[in-house]
């Protein structure tokens, strides 16, 4: 089939190469110029696991435009995959989805619109009704959510645990299960505005694990008991699995924070207070300034003190510094008077650091330290030569914000080691 994509960020490009390996020819059209001319020359412009090696593998089906007309031409379904970030009231700005619809010209043939962009249950509908407005009966809407994760997203997209497509009508529901042809998961039909939920209601639950483990981690600090041996004998109970129980900094990136608020916004705005969902999010916001706490118990006043960030990105895997963690960091041990080295191996982050000193290697960002914050769980971290960095810094303490490190290796290094929600020394 013919696909155009709208959108050519993490989710579009992810769907765009994807569906071009599935065999279908497609065309992603974004209108940052610079983003598109990258494409062209063969490049990519984000980091992504496997994505430039799918570009290349399926140049032939893939091509890549600013102009709508070039992108709907011959399409068959319209992808929307551009951003929906928050609004200052935490509502879902839909305002790149709403100008995607209206650039729809009226088209003879039935197409699709198939919605990756997160959005708020019933967006669908106001689409349906604008679309009907404008005339553009024969475009079908379909609700097809994302659930790749920045990292694995190529890997998540060939092999998804489902595919969820809530369809008006079942003919255009039954036009992109096709387009899935050759991925082996199950396919869950339903309305739209499940569909529309199920999206967000898998978001909030995953951030639910995630600051549940993290006060659990703050209850075993005060306690004594070890949060990695806690979550291992947790997730070890089938009824409750061990995805998404690593306590830590928090949660950041393009997708939680904002999912997190929009679902909360959506519901007050329809009368609910989701009690919940509040207090996860709170949890995460504390949880990323626990940091500074034990940098300080350790070293006292952090005036004047070194401190290296080590990764920056707001996981492993990708340059996404979208709501990461680090910059919350960063921002209040400044505040606190701290010199701030950082490196991150792939975030090119140095615009949204004022201040803070970008090394190109772990090693540098360590040189002349008073503490080493793992902030990313990348692995070099774990390969780092620890001994080494022991000689470059003028402390050695390590706060492990991802527990990602062995305590006893450290320790035997002569480190100070503070992770979350570990026993202490
Ligand atoms: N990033 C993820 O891992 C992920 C996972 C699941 C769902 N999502 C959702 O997918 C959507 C896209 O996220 P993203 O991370 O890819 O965003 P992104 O910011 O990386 O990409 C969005 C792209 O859309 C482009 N754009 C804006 N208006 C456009 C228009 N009218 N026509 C064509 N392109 C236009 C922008 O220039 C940008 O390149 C969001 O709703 C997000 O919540 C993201």
């Amino acid at each position: 089939m013919k696909i155009a994509v709208f959108g050519a960020g993490y989710v579009g490009l992810v769907t765009g190469a994807c569906f071009a390996e599935l065999g279908h020819d497609v065309v992603v059209r974004d209108i940052a110029t610079e983003k598109i001319e990258t494409l062209r020359r063969g490049d990519v412009p984000i980091h992504e696991e496997g994505l430039a090696q799918l570009l290349e593998k399926n140049r032939e089906r893939l091509t890549f435009t600013t102009e709508v007309e070039n992108a709907l031409a011959e399409a068959d379904v319209v992808y929307v995959a551009v951003g929906t970030p928050p609004t200052h009231s935490g509502d879902a700005d839909l305002t790149a989805v709403w100008t995607v619809v209206d650039e729809l010209p009226r088209v003879e043939r039935r197409i699709v619109l198939a919605m990756k962009s997160t959005v708020p249950v019933g967006t669908g509908n106001a689409v349906r009704h604008r679309l009907d407005e404008r005339g553009l009966e024969n475009v079908g809407y379909v609700s097809n959510p994302e659930f790749t994760a920045e990292g694995t997203a190529v890997r998540d997209f060939m092999h998804p645990d489902r595919i969820v497509i809530g369809a008006f009508d079942a003919g255009d529901g039954d036009v992109v299960e096709q387009l899935h042809a050759g991925i082996d998961a199950p396919v869950l039909r339903s309305d739209v505005k499940s569909a529309e939920m199920i999206k967000l209601a898998a978001n909030a639950f995953l951030m639910t694990r995630i600051s549940f483990i993290n006060e659990i981690a703050n209850v075993c600090e005060a306690t004594g008991a070890d949060v990695v041996k806690v979550a291992e004998g947790v997730g070890m109970d089938r009824r409750l699995g061990p995805h998404f129980l690593r306590a830590g900094i928090g949660y950041g990136g393009s997708c939680f924070p904002k999912d997190s608020l929009a679902l909360k916004q959506l519901a007050s705005n329809s009368g609910y207070h989701f009690q919940l969902l509040a207090a996860v999010i709170e949890v995460n916001e504390l949880q990323k300034r626990r940091v500074v706490g034990k940098l300080e118990r350790r070293l006292g006043s952090l005036r004047g003190k070194r401190i290296a960030l080590l990764g920056l990105a707001f996981k492993p895997g990708t340059d996404d510094m979208r709501e990461a963690p680090s910059l919350v960091l960063a921002a209040r041990l400044q505040a606190e008077g701290a010199e701030v080295s950082a490196w991150d191996p792939v975030a090119n982050a140095a615009d949204q650091l004022d201040g803070v000193e970008i090394a190109d290697s772990p090693l540098g960002a360590l040189e002349g330290a008073d503490a080493a914050v793992i902030v990313t769980e990348w692995p070099e971290l774990r390969e780092l030569d620890w001994a080494e960095a022991g000689v470059r810094m003028r402390n050695r303490l390590v706060v492990d914000g991802r527990n990602m490190l062995d305590p006893a290796s450290l320790r035997a290094l002569d480190f100070e080691y503070e992770g979350i929600g570990r026993a202490a020394e």
